[in-house]
């Protein structure tokens, strides 16, 4: 077989090459492979799953950049240099399931339980509008205790009062009834994460009490009842392969969602998984690369986790075609009690402190944060 590894002619040995030793000349092979299927799904928005696993496998510093590189001049052709940012009201952290990566899981006795009020939630939008929020995000464990009555009056009460402004709900699991009810009073998205699209893994990650199935039902409700609808993944997850990275990206070419969540898996210390190593910080960020070339027009958050794994994770994240950043609006003294995971950025921050710090990032890097509700374009 003719290898070829530099841009001289086939049959001609450049200097250059004739020094590199077999492995060299094998691995840049594998870059140059990889770098056309990248061109691929730039061009096609789709590969298959043999050459979903060749490329996640190949994801060296040059690859990565070269994924990066088109994946910024694809965002910026859709989005120009603006970056969305959404206030989120982490207002629960009581939650009923038991996921085996989460430190607000029902069966951490260590946390310290709280809910806010309808008016604190309110209190926290009113400060995040004048900071120039457009999208409240209200996210919480799945707690019960908030009727489905209770949630479409806040969502409504928000609604009303700032009617330039869209409303997010991040509160898991619920049934087809309950996500018409919430559109019905005026809530716009919807995030859940599938977690992964290989159902064997998702059984790893939670107690048998949870179904991927219904998760998937879930999401399949919240797109055909009209929301902009988020779904995502923990990159290096326990258990997690290439291939359940590449059914990942299969189910969401398919499903196309117009938001996107991806984050490094972050251990927490009173979860089953405490031992388990982090994720992958390059890999996820070829990720979102991966994401923004797969589909071009969504909305990608250079999440927190990712600014928790490294201090400038969420400008490499933008660097890399994300083009949302989601700083938190929940009040100061219950920040430090939605801990997902151990070292979780912004705990101590007042919610200006945390606008004005993003703001201040965007701007380093030459991005503009907009005062927009931040929609998914078509
Ligand atoms: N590390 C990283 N992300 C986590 N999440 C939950 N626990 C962790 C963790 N330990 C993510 C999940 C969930 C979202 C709200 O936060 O993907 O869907
Ligand atoms: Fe709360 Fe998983 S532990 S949703």
């Amino acid at each position: 077989m003719a290898v070829k590894w530099c841009l001289a002619p086939i049959d001609f040995i450049c200097y250059h090459c004739a020094l590199l030793s077999s492995e060299e000349r094998i691995f840049m092979e594998l870059e140059m492979e990889a770098k056309k299927l990248i061109d691929k799904l730039e061009l096609e928005h789709k590969l298959d799953k043999d050459e979903w696993i060749s490329l996640l496998d190949s994801c060296s510093d040059e690859v990565r950049e070269y994924a990066a590189e088109k994946a910024r001049a694809v965002a910026q052709s859709v989005y120009g240099n603006d970056v969305f940012i959404r206030g989120i009201v982490e207002f629960s952290n009581v939650c009923k399931n038991d996921c085996y990566y989460c430190g607000i899981r029902a069966g951490n006795c260590n946390l310290e339980r709280y809910k806010l009020t309808e008016e604190d939630i309110l209190q926290c939008c009113k400060a995040g509008y004048r900071y120039g929020f457009r999208t409240f995000v209200l996210q919480s464990g799945e707690d019960l205790s908030y009727t489905t009555e209770d949630i479409c009056r806040i969502v409504s009460r928000i609604k009303s009062e700032f009617p330039d402004c869209a409303v997010t709900l991040s509160i898991g699991e619920k049934s087809r009834e309950d996500y018409a009810a919430y559109k019905e009073a005026g809530a716009d998205r919807y995030l859940l994460r599938h977690e992964t699209a290989n159902k064997a893994h998702y059984e790893k990650l939670h107690p048998d009490e949870m179904s991927w199935d219904n998760r998937m039902r879930c999401l399949r409700d919240l797109k055909e009842l009209g929301f902009q609808t988020g779904c995502g993944i923990m990159v290096g997850s326990p258990y997690q392969t290439t291939e359940c990275i590449a059914d990942d990206m299969i189910f969401m070419s398919e499903f196309k969602p117009e938001m996107i969540g991806i984050g490094p898996f972050l251990p927490h210390k009173d979860t089953p998984f405490k031992d388990e190593p982090k994720g992958s910080y390059e890999m996820t960020l070829f990720l979102l690369s991966l994401c923004r070339l797969m589909l071009p027009h969504v909305l990608l958050p250079a999440t927190t986790a990712l600014g928790t794994i490294r201090p400038d994770g969420r400008e490499q994240g933008v660097m890399s075609g994300a083009n949302v950043i989601m700083p938190n609006l929940s009040p100061t003294e219950v920040r430090d009690k939605y801990m997902l995971y151990d070292n979780k950025i912004c705990t101590g921050d007042a919610s200006d402190k945390c606008h004005d710090c993003v703001e201040a990032r965007m701007k380093l890097i030459g991005y503009r944060v907009v005062v927009d509700r931040g929609d998914y374009r078509v």
